[in-house]
């Protein structure tokens, strides 16, 4: 039996947030296949407070909102592998492209409610490691840190996408025009867990030359800082508020979220060559939003230019 969850369009909007919630392996098509995969310690929206599932940085309080050289990039739950038999990673070859979905509660859709964030509601840096435990890794060892060709930082890893944290697509019920205008372009039926929303979606490929049989580490840092005034379209890659040397307009409050998840990396499939890039060569139209890839994010793993 299938469970719809409806959204009102009355939730709190302005204090959801959002984080990596399932992952789906992609096929050459385009379309998401196979059994969906989790974050690292996943829990079901709804069931602890979000304030104990998010991960801000630089965190909340009555200190200066700056980013620590100390500052660890994972949340203590998602430091260390840690998934049960119901909520486990992802399966997936090298090559093989996978689809890290989220919900953009109001965020995409209800601009208005903060007006100052850039209009591709910030960016999202996608970063992968085969050194699966993060418990002394901080932000500023991988965020702009760790590069393309692994040569950055302390070469432990590689950034591996960056995105438009607004995919173009998503949306989530409500009256207001992005909403509709979603709704109409990218109609789907209303199907578990997404409902009658439609999720965000990162989709990154996997480096061909992962090993079979690793658990592959993939850190998604969603870079959303408010600006020094409205319009602005993609935050600078930096975290550092009110810079006085910095161009206008400028970063004004940091805010970062960051989401870790696993690729359990299998065996290519048989007749199948592992080809970094091409993403589109197998693509064909995709009619079901509900198991639709994102084909920009196909044909192109860096969106957003980085420094
Ligand atoms: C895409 O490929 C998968 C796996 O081969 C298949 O299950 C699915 O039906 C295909 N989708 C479309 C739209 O062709
Ligand atoms: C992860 O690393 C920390 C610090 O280096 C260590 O104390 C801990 O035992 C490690 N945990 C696992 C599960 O490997
Ligand atoms: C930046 O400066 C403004 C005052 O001009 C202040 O209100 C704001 O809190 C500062 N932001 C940070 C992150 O320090």
């Amino acid at each position: 039996m299938k469970t719809w969850f409806f959204t009102s369009g009355l939730v709190p909007l302005s204090l959801a947030h959002s984080w990596v919630e399932r992952t789906m392996r992609i096929a050459p098509n385009g379309t998401m296949i196979g059994a969906p995969g989790y974050e690292r310690a996943h829990v079901v929206r709804g069931t602890i407070p979000e304030d104990d599932i998010r991960w801000l940085l630089p965190p909340d309080g009555p200190h200066e909102k700056v980013i620590h050289l100390d500052h660890r990039i994972a949340h203590p739950r998602q430091r260390t592998l840690h998934y049960c038999d119901q909520f486990g990673p992802v399966k997936a070859a090298p090559g093989n492209f996978v689809a890290l979905q989220y919900q953009e509660n109001g965020h995409v859709t209800l601009p208005t409610i903060n007006p100052k964030k850039t209009l591709n509601r910030g960016t999202v840096y996608v970063y992968g490691t085969l050194h699966n435990n993060l418990t002394d890794t901080n932000l500023v060892d991988v965020h702009l840190a760790w590069t393309p060709d692994g040569t950055g930082g302390d070469r432990k890893g590689r950034l591996i996408a960056t995105r438009d944290y607004d995919d173009g697509q998503c949306y989530q019920i409500n009256n207001e025009a992005i909403s509709l205008q979603r709704q109409k372009k990218f109609p789907k039926t209303p199907e578990d867990p997404m409902g009658q929303n439609l999720w965000c979606q990162t989709d990154i490929q996997i480096p061909c030359d992962t090993p079979v049989g690793a658990i592959y580490t993939i850190i998604w840092v969603w870079d959303w800082p408010t600006m020094s005034e409205v319009g602005v379209p993609v935050p600078p890659a930096s975290f550092h508020a009110n810079r006085t040397d910095a161009a206008v307009p400028y970063v004004k409050t940091p805010q970062i979220y960051t989401s870790v998840v696993d690729i359990q990396i299998v065996d290519v499939e048989p007749g199948m060559v592992c080809k970094e890039g091409g993403g589109l060569a197998g693509y064909v139209e995709q009619t079901n939003m509900n198991l639709a890839a994102n084909r920009a994010q196909l044909g192109n793993l860096f969106q957003v230019g980085v420094l």
